[in-house]
Formats: structure tokens, sequence, C-alpha cells
């Protein structure tokens, strides 16, 4: 228990600044203590919010600081990378802390890391930038000229959801020691030697430009002007503190000994206490699974248990030592030993590259790795094949304990005692004949958690193939690592060969049994990788005999491995993407002062990098403020019977609750409440909110809510059982042209099909945020909110509370990623919290939760379509006939408009005469689906291009053949009879075919493949038609307000909003042209409801478009104004006609206007005008799979984009690669996961996997299609916000081309169903072979699944 005696004072370094904090609180974390406004004796006044909150449990590396040691054992100072979320304040003594404010800064100096990632276009909305920054920073402090190598591993655990991350690693490959100045020199070609390519229609080579950033300005990396470590902290390390020192909580005590003794002397006071090193597994439990301890045991300063011991048999490792410290200390040995010996360092090695990001490394002891015994360890299946030895310590005496199967499992007589500690860890040398081996496969290839992981061994009896000792363990199969010791022991004697690989595979089978409904699911995929990884060990054994002395005897010789099977032995590289991005220079007589159509960096993007750009959390407390938090509700479709308030009101700090009953005006809409009256239709519908003095207060009070439901019938969760109930949000949507049914009875063939595309979590890095400051005059509301569209929360607070709009304003500075997500959701939130504000009288802010926020706002819709399409045998289609479902969720929202894009936008680049779309928008008890980049085209399209595979496959051509075939060639109508010319489409296709070299690379991956059986590369390229902007025509205005001070400055507002995809910059480009004046001279705020009224929310594209035209109004307005005193004085400089124009009482301040698009579209008649123009685009992917893992690789991309006269290319690139990299996410790896009872699993970056820096293609190029005029738009720009999406399919259909040719290969029906995204999962499932084969099936009517699909 905590006693109640005084704390110890804490003592650590922030950025150079001593911190003495005398009642640290062993809960508070780092990330915490940073942001908010603690007591720092010395630092009072600093509120550190560069370090951002995004998932708290260290998943995602927004929180990113560097943590510096002095390491007792080498005497060297450690710098480290770590996620702040996760480092209690407590662990820091004697720390120096960096954040991205200590790194450099605006005001003084820029670190050339800010300055690099800022000016080479790697920040968008920002929000993950400082993370990155502190990422590479740390690095070029270990390493001050990396190999990429390095740098890739350093980025790992850093997620971007903006970027696409090829800047930002362009950033980071500035500072390599080989990075050169072409980004594809080392691979052979260089850019600069490709100027046959260029002169295709891109243009002449010297109007084409490679590069988005200047090197040559950067200033160089001078580590001498680096903060050094605190000398305070150096003599404090030196002349150590032997004291334990003792922290004590509200509810918890930290308790850190100084030496041993006391140690395990205090094991014994608390036998219970944990030991908290890494806090990488105490710390999520304590967080999302409501584990606590009242006292924790810190041994951080125990040098014993960080020691390292060399013997002639093995290697023994501290348990302190970090998982980064055990990979350097085992790469050491492994370059100092003869390779028999390492056989389980390397294979530890191979994991430990892969486990979790690099921050995570840094944390997590091997101690805790160990002990904590997560089902899906990397380690703890190769430590225990490998005969690991666990050493203990107690007052006792020290005790040797094997890390085996009895150990794995937890049991009692095989585990530390209470009173134990782990002191260190020995792992034994391999010996000759010995041969020991790791295998994982995760979702991804970094930052996530295996499916299910391996560690194998075998020793043979010398000389022979005869197996004399064999250990299995398995991580993912169970709760804790599985060891398959019967079936190892029924395989001693047997021999290395095909006939024990058909045994070992069944007794596995046997032995580690799952049942159908095991937690986690992908059941059958599970059993399959069991003896798929067994397999690829079989080859590797067999490859390794090959290089040991032939067998003595005649009757042992090893088996051959044919050369098509070796493939199955390489492991995919990480590879740093290299590529080429082109575009059009711009005009040589344009003025130079002129921004438009140059590659100009992000106005924001040097503050992103110092951490000085504020979001709306980074807003300091205001006076009186409080803290909310959402109860939510547990049951996908119920009654409410009681909310019994009573005990969360008791609690200290709470202040209240709000219900409902609180609601002054309009509570939502009707099949849409803010706050569940009676009935809830979802998991995570909003019942009530909690406000308290803190967010901790408010957290622990919904915990005390107690809510009774009675369950109703039907729970609709599947778009199956939402057709099977009728259970629709809205009236079917049909387009039809020509005659369909006519036309299949004129076919040569038929293919019908089936088409599931999950659904999508916009995983915007700064989760949904508002803050609402009542004011005490007039009901007047101040909100500041992240959101993309701010007039639709102010609207919606006004008729929450009941008051006229005209006393709510609300503010965006900056959003971190909307995606769509931020469109309509902004306004649940701040209605929930101003009715809180109104009600208390107090300030409140809400910030939810990754966890929260995934659960509550819903994402993309889940697709389920049909398809029957008729065509010749030449491959010409004649009909096609689509039929769609969405799940849409409980609540309308937009699923009526996702529905009709969908419908609008599904004929994509082709023409076919005779077609029949239809769509409907599902209802079901799960959170209602909103807005999400690319508006249900993404999802639809892929039901298209789906019908084009199987349509090649049946004509057995080649699928761009079909495409070509079908696509529209001519000036002609779409199918909503909007006229349309096809010119552009065609040439990004033969572009994107011309530079991917398509031709050449296909007679080359089928040559790979006739090679390979085990690893099969497929290539595909998917043309686009993407029609930009809102089907109705109030959406298409937008208005700006200029003023000119009477120093010259300019402020620029205008109703869009940046969401990080740089559309204040280009608005700033727009109005220095039409101004003629440098963008210096202008500031953009904020976007305010009071500035700009009646917005438009910023999304379809047209942001930029739109207010851009608005911008231009008003700037040519003020112009006019100005041009009399101009003509007067045209020598004058900008100042002088300012100051001539207000001596003249010239009004210096305009409203800039513009009408757009008039968008119709009359769905009876089917015809209408709904969109201003398209966008074009190609994309060609290659990918490789692993066909007994289902893992790929992603070789190359090649994009060609219509950007017609980009306003700004580096901006357009980055929302192409970004939107790219987060399709390429939908289709392969983001997937989430409902229980048939409706709750998400998949809540955080955990569960759910975005791309990480290592899913970036190899070799990644994208061109801009100079083009021709577009009347429409600014200055004949495009909006490319959304349609790089859709591209990311080309990944998707690669993966598919290589399915289908191992699926040919092996005898197995082609045509099967398409499912995106396309994981490892679906991959190795569809790749059957003998192993699929042999795993036992189970007939899903007789369990209830973990999880069902939803699509
Ligand atoms: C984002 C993230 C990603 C991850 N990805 C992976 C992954 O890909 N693969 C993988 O295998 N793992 C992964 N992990 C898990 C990670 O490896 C473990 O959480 C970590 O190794 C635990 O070490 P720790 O020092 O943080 O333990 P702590 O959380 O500090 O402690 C864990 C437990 O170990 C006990 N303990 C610690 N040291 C001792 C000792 N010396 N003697 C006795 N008991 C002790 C403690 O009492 C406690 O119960 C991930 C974790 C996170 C947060
Ligand atoms: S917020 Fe710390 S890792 Fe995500
Ligand atoms: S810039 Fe990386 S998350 Fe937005």
């Amino acid at each position: 228990m905590p006693c109640p005696s005084r704390s110890d004072e804490l003592i650590f370094f922030v950025n150079g600044r001593k911190v003495l904090e005398r009642n640290a609180d062993p809960e508070v974390t780092l990330l915490t203590f940073l942001r908010k406004n603690w007591t720092l004796l010395i630092m009072s006044s600093l509120r550190l919010t560069g370090t951002k909150y995004a998932c708290g449990r260290g998943g995602c590396g927004a929180c990113t600081v560097m943590v510096s040691k002095h390491d007792p054992v080498s005497g060297k100072i450690r710098h480290s990378s770590v996620t702040a979320c996760l480092v209690p304040i407590c662990s820091l003594y004697g720390a120096a802390v960096t954040t991205v404010e200590g790194v450099g800064s605006i005001n003084t100096r820029l670190h050339p890391v800010q300055e690099r990632i800022a000016k080479s276009h790697g920040t968008q909305c920002g929000f993950c930038t400082p993370g990155m920054v502190m990422s590479m920073y740390t690095l070029l402090r270990n390493h001050p000229h990396p190999s990429e190598e390095q740098l890739m591993e350093a980025l790992g655990g850093n997620l971007c959801r903006c970027t696409g991350y090829r800047p930002i690693l362009a950033s980071g490959q500035t500072f390599c020691a080989e990075s050169s100045g072409c980004q594809q020199k080392g691979r052979g070609t260089c850019c600069l030697d490709q100027g046959e390519n260029d002169s295709s229609s891109l243009g002449r080579q010297s109007d084409i430009c490679m590069e988005l950033f200047a090197k040559e300005e950067f200033q160089p990396l001078d580590p001498t002007q680096e903060l050094i470590f605190p000398p305070e902290l150096l003599r404090m390390a030196e002349n150590p503190e032997k004291r334990t020192l003792t922290f004590h909580g509200e509810r918890v005590t930290w308790i850190s000994p100084g030496t041993l003794k006391d140690l395990l002397e205090l094991k014994v006071k608390h036998p219970k206490a944990p030991l908290i090193l890494g806090n990488t597994s105490l710390g999520p439990a304590m967080k999302s699974q409501g584990h606590f301890h009242p006292v924790l045991l810190s041994p951080a300063r125990i040098s014993e248990l960080s020691m390292v011991s060399k013997t002639s048999d093995g290697l023994t490792i501290g348990a302190s030592c970090s998982l980064a410290q055990v990979k350097d200390i085992l790469a050491e040995r492994v370059s100092e030993l003869p390779e028999e010996k390492t056989q389980t360092y390397r294979a530890l090695l191979r994991h430990l590259k892969s486990l979790a990001g690099q921050q995570i490394r840094n944390m997590a002891s091997l101690g805790g790795h160990i002990v904590s015994r997560h089902c899906s360890s990397d380690l703890n299946p190769v430590l225990a094949v490998g005969n690991t030895t666990l050493n203990l310590i107690s007052e006792e005496g020290t005790r040797k304990i094997p890390l085996n199967r009895e150990f794995l499992a937890g049991l009692a007589s095989a585990d530390l005692k209470p009173e134990e500690i782990l002191e260190s860890v020995y792992i034994p040398h391999s010996q000759k004949w010995e041969f020991v081996s790791a295998f994982r496969q995760a979702q991804c290839q970094q930052n996530a958690l295996a499916h299910v992981n391996a560690g194998m061994r075998v020793l043979l009896k010398e000389g022979t193939d005869a197996i004399e000792d064999l250990s299995i363990a398995y991580g993912g199969v169970g709760d804790a690592t599985v060891s398959a010791h019967k079936s190892c022991q029924q395989l001693l004697g047997w021999r290395w060969n095909e006939l024990m690989l058909d045994e070992a595979c069944r007794l596995l089978l046997d032995e580690v049994s799952l049942p159908g409904w095991a937690p986690g699911g992908s059941v059958e995929f599970k059993r399959t990788l069991l003896v798929s990884f067994f397999f690829k060990f079989y080859l590797e054994v067999l490859q390794e005999l090959k290089r040991l002395p032939p067998p003595q005897t005649d009757s042992h010789h090893f088996p051959e491995i044919s050369d098509q099977f070796l493939s199955a032995l390489e492991d995919f590289p990480a590879t740093v993407p290299q590529g080429v991005q082109r575009y059009q220079n711009v005009d040589s007589h344009q003025p130079l002062q002129d921004p438009v159509g140059r590659p100009i960096m992000h106005l924001s993007g040097l503050k992103h990098a110092t951490g000085e750009a504020i979001f709306c959390d980074d807003i300091p407390t205001v006076d009186k403020e409080l803290s909310m938090a959402l109860v939510t509700s547990t049951r996908a479709h119920a009654k409410i019977i009681s909310v019994d308030l009573s005990k969360a009101l008791e609690l200290p700090g709470v202040v209240d609750v709000i219900t409902a009953e609180d609601i002054p005006g309009t509570n939502g809409a009707e099949d849409d409440k803010l706050l569940a009256v009676d009935e809830v239709l979802c998991v995570g519908q909003i019942i009530c909110a909690v406000v308290a003095e803190t967010d901790v207060q408010a957290k622990r009070a919904i915990e005390k809510i107690k809510i009774t439901y009675e369950d109703l019938e039907p729970v609709i969760l599947t778009i199956k059982d939402a057709i099977k109930h009728n259970s629709f949000l809205c009236p079917e949507k049909k387009l039809e042209q020509g005659n369909i049914e006519e036309a299949f009875e004129k076919v040569d063939q038929i293919v019908e099909g089936e088409v599931h595309v999950g659904g999508q979590e916009h995983f915007y890095m700064e989760t949904q945020r508002v803050l609402v400051i009542p004011k005490t005059e007039d009901k007047e509301l101040d909100i500041y909110v992240s959101a993309q569209d701010p007039a639709h929360v102010q609207k919606t607070v006004s008729s929450t509370l009941n008051i006229p709009i005209n006393r709510i304003t609300c503010h965006v500075k900056r959003v971190g990623g909307g995606f769509g997500g931020k469109v309509g959701r902004p306004a649940v939130f701040g209605a929930i919290a101003a009715v809180g504000a109104i009600k208390t009288g107090y300030p409140i802010r809400l910030v939810l939760d990754r966890e929260d926020d995934m659960l509550i706002t819903g994402g993309r819709h889940p697709l389920f379509g049909k398809y029957k399409v008729g065509f010749m045998n030449s491959g010409r289609i004649r009909a096609l006939d689509i039929e769609c479902f969405i799940n849409g969720g409980c609540a309308l929202d937009d699923s009526e408009q996702v529905t009709e894009f969908l419908i609008l936008k599904l004929e994509n680049a082709y023409k076919i005469r005779n077609l029949r779309f239809r769509g409907r928008a599902c209802m079901t008890n799960l959170p209602s689906n909103t807005a999400f980049r690319g508006f249900g085209f993404p999802q639809g399209t892929l039901v298209t291009e789906s019908c084009i595979t199987a349509v090649a496959a049946k004509c057995g051509l080649l699928p761009e053949k079909i495409r070509e075939k079908n696509m529209y060639k001519t000036v002609d109508k779409t199918i909503y009879k909007q006229a349309f010319n096809p010119e552009t489409l065609i040439r990004c296709w033969n572009e994107c075919l011309d530079k991917s070299s398509f031709h050449s690379r296909r007679r080359q991956v089928e040559e790979f493949n006739k090679k390979n059986y085990w690893k099969k590369k497929g290539l595909a390229v998917v043309p686009m038609k993407f029609s930009v902007g809102f089907a109705a025509t109030s959406f298409h205005q937008a208005a700006a307000l200029i003023h000119i001070y009477t120093d010259g400055s300019v402020l620029v507002t205008h109703g869009g909003n940046e969401l990080g995809q740089g559309i204040h910059t280009k608005m700033l480009q727009v109005a220095s042209r039409e101004l003629k004046i440098p963008m210096s001279y202008m500031h953009i705020c904020e976007t305010s409801t009071a500035t700009v009224p009646n917005t438009i929310a910023t999304a379809a594209s047209i942001g930029s478009d739109v207010n851009g035209r608005a911008v231009q109004n008003a700037c040519q307005i003020l112009l006019k104004r100005l041009e009399p005193i101009i003509k007067k004085n045209p020598e004058g400089t900008w100042e002088d006609w300012i100051e001539a124009a207000f001596e003249r009482r010239i009004s210096l301040s305009a409203t800039g206007y513009f009408r757009g698009y008039k968008a119709f579209m009359d769905w009876e008649k089917g015809e209408g005008d709904p969109f201003p123009y398209y966008v074009y685009g190609a994309a060609c992917s290659e990918v490789e799979i692993d066909c007994l893992t289902g893992a790929h690789r992603k070789i190359r991309t090649d994009i060609v984009m219509d950007a017609c006269c980009s306003l700004n290319p580096a901006i357009d690139i980055g929302q192409i690669e970004g939107s790219f990299i987060q399709g390429m996410g939908l289709y392969t790896t983001e997937e989430l996961k409902y229980s048939p009872e409706g709750v998400l699993y998949s809540r955080g970056p955990d569960e759910y996997k975005i791309p990480t820096i290592t899913d970036v293609p190899e070799e990644f190029n994208v061109s801009l299609l100079p083009s021709s005029q577009t009347p429409l738009t600014i200055y004949s720009s495009k909006g490319l916000g959304e349609s790089g999406m859709f591209l990311g399919s080309s990944v998707f259909f690669a993966i598919a081309d290589a399915v289908a040719t191992a699926r040919r290969e092996r005898d197995v029906a082609e045509d099967f169903t398409v499912r995106s995204p396309a994981t490892p999962e679906w991959v190795r499932m569809a790749c059957a072979d003998r192993f699929t084969e042999m795993i036992p099936r189970d007939d899903p009517k007789i369990f209830k699944p973990w999880s069902v699909p939803i699509a």
C-alpha cells in the first residue's frame, strides 16, 4: 500500500533546463507532463505542446522525444528516442529529455532536421512532424552520417497519415552517408540519364523539373551545436545516489531502490508489485485493460541488471537491457563468432529488426519482454527453442530456470516466485549440425504484432540428416507462446526429408489446435502459417546442409531443393524508397516574384517541424476550464432502462453529467441524436458526457456510470443481414443506359461475381477535439475546433442551444488531418461540449482518445458489389450490370450522397454501351459511416475494375488489353449524359505505360514467375477518370475577405480550412500573383465563421478551386481601387500606394466572392451535369508476394496524373503520393474487425494497420502531365485531394495478378471472390496449395466466430 510519507524530489532536465518535481505522480506520463500546465519549479511558464498525443499506446510515434541517460556500464551517454505517452515521469530520474522545442525554433535557430523536413515538403498537416523530427534528430545524435537502413529503422515507429512518407525519407536521406544527388542513383539509373523517356508528351527535358527542393540551400549539420548532457546529471551519475527514492502519487507509489539488495528486500515487502522498466507492457494494460498496481518497483538504477557477459559457450544479457541494446549486443556477437555458433542470435536478430518501432525497442527491456509473456512475443519462441536459461535472484539467493514451455505457460512450478526477479538471461551458442530459425507474419512488415510467429531449432546427428533434437514454439496461437513439444518428441530419429515434412505438418496441426472461435480470428490462416513456417524451416535447413560435408553413408543423402523452391527462403528486404517526381516548369517568362506554379513550401512547414504550429489541444488552458469525457453504448441495439449517475457524481472533481435532458434546443436529427434517448442503435453511440476538473477525473467517472439495457432485436451488422431484413437508409439510386437485357443475349460470354470492400478508419493523427468558451455577455460562444466545416459546427451548436448563429464563432487554425472524417462529426462533439459549457458556465475541452475516436466516429462505407458482365471473346464488353450495397451504419449522415457518387462514378474510364448501376445504403447497428476521401469512388470502382480482370481471365487476355479495349476513345457522353472528352485520360494511360516500361516489365514478371514457385510477381495498371466537386450547386461557392493594412501588410481570410493540403499556401500564391507583391507581405491567421460566413465544407477536392477564385476576386477588387494611385505614381512602392490610398480614403478591405459551377442531376431521367471537371490519371504497380505467408513487397509504382497547371507542384505531388499510400492502405492492410455483438475490436494502431514507412513502394515515381486549360478553375489548376486514393488499387490488382498466377500454376480455379483489403490472410488463403489443403476446416455454423465481416 502507498505509505503516506513525503515523496523524494524527482530531478531531470527538459531541453537543458532543470526540473525539480516535489510531488511527482507515478501515474503521470512524460507526455502529459510536457503538454499540461504542470508545476515545474524552474520552467513553470513553459507548456511544451510540440510533443503530440495521437494514440497514447506507443503505436504511432507522434509523441517521440529523446531521452539521454548516462549508461553506468559503458560510461557513455545513450540517446534514445522514446514515446512520451508511455514514459512515466518517475522513470526519468537523472535523465535529460529533449523535445522538439529543444531542438530548434523559428524564433532562434532552426535545426537542420527541422529545416530539411519542411523544405523537402515532408509536412502536410504537421501533426506527425515533431515526432518524425525527434526520431531523426536522435538518430543523428547517435550517428551523424547514418546509413539509409538506419534511417528506415529510426522512422519505422512513426506514422504519418498525410504525406505517404516519401518526402520525409527524402529529407532524412540528405543526411545519409551514401545519399546521392539523384534519388535513383545507386540503382544504376539516374533520372538525368533518362532523357529519351522525356521526349514524350510530358514535354521537352528543359520544361520538366525533377527537383522539388534545393538541397544546396540546406544548412549543414553541425554536431557541436547540440545541447550537451547536463553536467549536473553527469555528476549525479558519477556519484550515484544509493538511497531508495520514493514518489507517492494520489493512488500509486513508485519505489526506485539504488541497490540490488534493497530491490530484493522491497520485492519481499511488495511481492505483488511489478518491476517497471520500459512500461510498454504494463502501461498499455493499465490504460486500456483497467490493470491497477498501487506499488511499482523500478530497477532502473541497478547496474547489475544491465550487465552483459560473453563466455565461450554463450551470452548472458542483463534483464534491464533494452531490446535495442540486445540487438546491438547480438549483432556484435554475430560478427565475432563463427556462423555455426550464432544460429540463435541470428534468428533473434531477424525478429528484432521488425519488432515494434525503434522507440519501443529503445524502451522495452529484455526482462520485461520475457516476463510479460505476451502471446505474440516475437522473442520468446526463439529464446525457448534456443535453450535459454533465466537467472533469477531473490534475498534467498540465485536460481536458474529454463525458459521452456512450462515457464511460457505460466505454471507456478516453473515460474518466478513472487519475491524473485529476473537478473539476467543466458542464451547458449548453437553448435555444428544445429539450425535455428525464426518466422513471423503480421499485417504489415514493420511495427505490427505478428499474426503468428515461430522459433524452430533442430539438431541433426553429426554427419547425417537424422533428427537428434527438435524444438518448435509458436506465438499468436493461444494465450501464451505454445510449444509443440509432443510433435517434436515424435519426430526424433526421423530423417530430414519430405516424409518427415508431411508427418511433422500432420502432428503440428494436431497438437497446436486452434478452435474456430479463437480470439484474434483468422483461424484458418493461422493454421496454414503453422505448417507453412515449418516448410520454410525445412527448406532452410536443407539449404544449410548443402554447405556441410556430404553424409557419411550412402543411405544418408540430403534431399535436393528444386531451384523453383529456393525463393521460399528469401525474406523481403526493407529498402529505402527511391523515385523521381516530374512536373512542368513554370514559363520562363513568368516573373520570379510570381509564386504560382512553383514548389513553394507549406506555409506552416517550419512551424510544424519546430512544434510551434498550434493545434486545437495546444491552446493553453483557459480560466476555469473543465474537461469532458463521453459515455457510450456498449450494446448494438437496446432500450435504455436506466442511467445511474450517482456514483460518478460522488467522485472528486466531477462537476456534472450532461444528458439529453440538458439540451435546450434540438437533440440532433430524429435518426441521429447527439445524445441517446431511450434507445441505442450501435455500440459507441453517445449517451451522456461527464464534466470534471481534469480529463483524468472525467475518464474515471465514466467508468462509474451504470446503464441498464434491455437488448432489442434485430441486431443487424452485415450488409447481408441488412438486405435480408430490408433495412435501408434511403431509396435505391439507379442509372441505366442502352438495353442491358438485350445486350446480354448477344454476347459471347457472361461472368457474374462478387466483390467485398472493407471499410476504412480515417485515422487522422489528431483525434477529434474541441474547446468551447462561453462568454458572459449575450450568450456568445467561442469554439475552437478541429473541423473541415466550421459553419456546420456553428449551425449545429446554434440549433442545439437554441440561440442564433450570430452568437457563435468557430475558429479553425489548422486541422491535424481530416480526410472527410471532420466534415460532419465535429459538429456533434462541438454541440455536446457547448451544452456542457452553457450548463456549467465554464469552458469545456473535449479531446477524444484514439480508442473512442475510432469507436464513435465511423469511417468509409464497406461495400458489397455484385456484377454481371457480358462480353465478346475479343474482350469487348457489351453489357455491365452492377449492384452495390454500402454499409451505412445506424444513421443516414452522408450515406445517400455516397451512394449517388458511387453510382455516378462507377463507369470509371470505360465506355460500355449497355449499363445498369444500382446502389443502396444499408442501415445496420454500427456507428454511422460518413464522408471519406474519394466518397465511394475507391470502393465502387474496385467492382468495375474487378469485372475487367474477370473478363480478361475468361478471354485469356491481359487485363490492360481489356482496359484499353473498353476505354473511352472519343468525345462522348457519360452514363449521366454529361459531355466528356477522353483525350487527357488516354494521354495519362499511354504515358503511364511508357514511363513504367510496362510491356517489357510484363515479360520480366512472367519470366520470374516461371522460375519461382513460392514467390510470384504481379503487375497491374489502372486508369482513372475522377470527377471532382459536389453534385449540388450550393456547394460551389466561396468567399474571401482581404484587408490591406497601412504598413502594406495583407491579411487574407477565406472559407477553406487548412487540413494539411496546403490550401493556405496556395491561397497566398494566388493573392501574391494578383496583387503582384511577395507572399512575405501576407498572412493567414485562421478560418473563422466571423470573417467569412456561411462557408461550405473543405472537401470534394475543390477547396482551392473555389476559394482561390474568391481570393482572386477580392484581390482584383482591391487592385482596381488602387489603379488610379498606381497610375499616378508608377515608380512608387507597394507601401507608397497603400499609404496614398489610405490618405485618399480608399477602402483597403474587400470581400471576394465566387459563384461556382451550376451542378445538377436529375435522378428520374438519369442525366445531369453533376461535376465541373474530371481529374485523370493512371498508375502502374508491381509487387511480389510470398505464397507461403501472404506477405507482399511493393517493387515499383509509377503514377501519371493530370494536374493541368498545378498551382504548387510540391503540394500537388504531396496530395497524390499521400492519397495513393492511403488508398494502398485501404486495399491492402487496413482492416476493421467487429465482434458478433457489434463491438469494434480495432481501436488503435496496434490492431488497425495504416501504412508505415516500410510500405512505400521501393521505387515510387510520380509525373504530372501538363495539360490543356480548364477554364472553370483558378489558373487552370486542378483539385487533386482525393483522386490518388483509387490509384492505390493498382497495388491491389498487382497482388491479385500474382495470386492468379499462383492459382493457375496450382491448377486452382482462377475466378475467386475479390476481397479488399488484400491482407496477408487473403493472399495466403487464395494461394491454395498442399498446406492450405491439409489444415482442418471448421463448419462456421457450429460456433460463434470471433469477428464478423460486415461488407
Ligand atoms: C506499440 C508496441 C508495439 C509492440 N510490438 C511488438 C512486436 O512487434 N513484437 C513483440 O514481440 N512485442 C511487441 N511489443 C511488446 C513489447 O515487446 C513488450 O511490451 C516489452 O518487451 C515489455 O518490456 P518492458 O520493459 O516495457 O516491460 P514492462 O511493461 O516494464 O514490464 C512488463 C512485466 O515484466 C515484469 N518484469 C520486468 N522486468 C522484470 C525483471 N527483471 N524481473 C521480473 N519481472 C520483470 C514486470 O513485473 C511486468 O509485469 C510491443 C509493445 C508496444 C507498446
Ligand atoms: S501518442 Fe504516443 S505513440 Fe502515439
Ligand atoms: S503530415 Fe504526417 S500526419 Fe499529417
